[in-house]
């Protein structure tokens, strides 16, 4: 049997994609293994959930660096020890510079609370409700030098209520990143996304009925 993938994950907080990465990969849907949890926080639940699970825990407190550029290098000088093929940001609150994203340039996902190229940043949730939005969603796309803009793998659609509040909305977008992040890394882990530009493309067309309803255009 090959050796599934060594996936990196990094957090902030709760850790409930990670969660749903854990638990994806434990009943055998997500062909992958991860390798290590890294969060910038010691207090991040998120590690305590790792523990759980028996995967390996970093904290790397960015508050210990001169500069972004030295934390990032320490971060992917641990993420490369742990031998990782894709790392995850999954609720991780920094903004990586270069020296980051050209080290693991396409085995690089993010995942986001909002149907980008709208409502990138922060705050989104409060944004889409002022702004009048009838429908937001999550969007997992792979990260380039631009916040929040890289190739879009897969989103997922939730519709805005009347009398939402950005935590209501939240609870609704957080339920979709569940389903759609470990979709994701189950393309990637199977080896088939490809980046055409700006679109991501499935390589065999093989789509489950699921792929089909929740990627727009697709
Ligand atoms: C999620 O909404 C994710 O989209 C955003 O940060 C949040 C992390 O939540 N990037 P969790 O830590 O996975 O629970």
């Amino acid at each position: 049997m090959t050796e599934r993938l060594a996936v990196g994950v990094l957090i902030s907080g709760s850790g409930s994609n990670l969660q749903a990465l854990i638990d994806r990969m434990a009943d055998g849907a997500v062909p992958a293994r991860i390798a290590v949890v890294i969060s910038n926080r010691a207090d991040a639940y998120g590690l305590e959930r790792a523990r759980a699970a028996g995967i390996p825990t970093r904290v790397i407190d960015h508050r210990e660096f001169s500069d972004r550029e030295s934390f990032d290098q320490a971060l992917v000088a641990a993420l490369h020890e742990a031998g990782v093929a894709l790392v995850c940001l999954a609720g991780f609150m920094r903004v990586l510079t270069p020296v980051f994203i050209r080290a693991f340039a396409g085995r690089l996902l993010n995942i986001h609370p909002a149907l980008l190229p709208a409502f990138p940043g922060l705050h989104v949730q409060e944004r889409a409700i002022a702004a009048g939005a009838k429908f937001s969603g999550a969007t997992v796309h792979f990260v380039t030098e631009e916040v929040d803009a890289g190739p879009i793998v897969v989103q997922a659609v939730v519709p805005v209520l009347d009398g939402d509040d950005a935590a209501t909305l939240a609870a609704r977008i957080l339920k979709q990143e569940h389903r759609i992040y470990p979709l994701a890394v189950t393309w990637f882990a199977q080896g088939r996304l490809r980046v055409a530009g700006q679109r991501v493309l499935l390589a065999d067309g093989q789509e489950t009925p699921e792929a089909v309803l929740i990627q727009p255009g697709g």
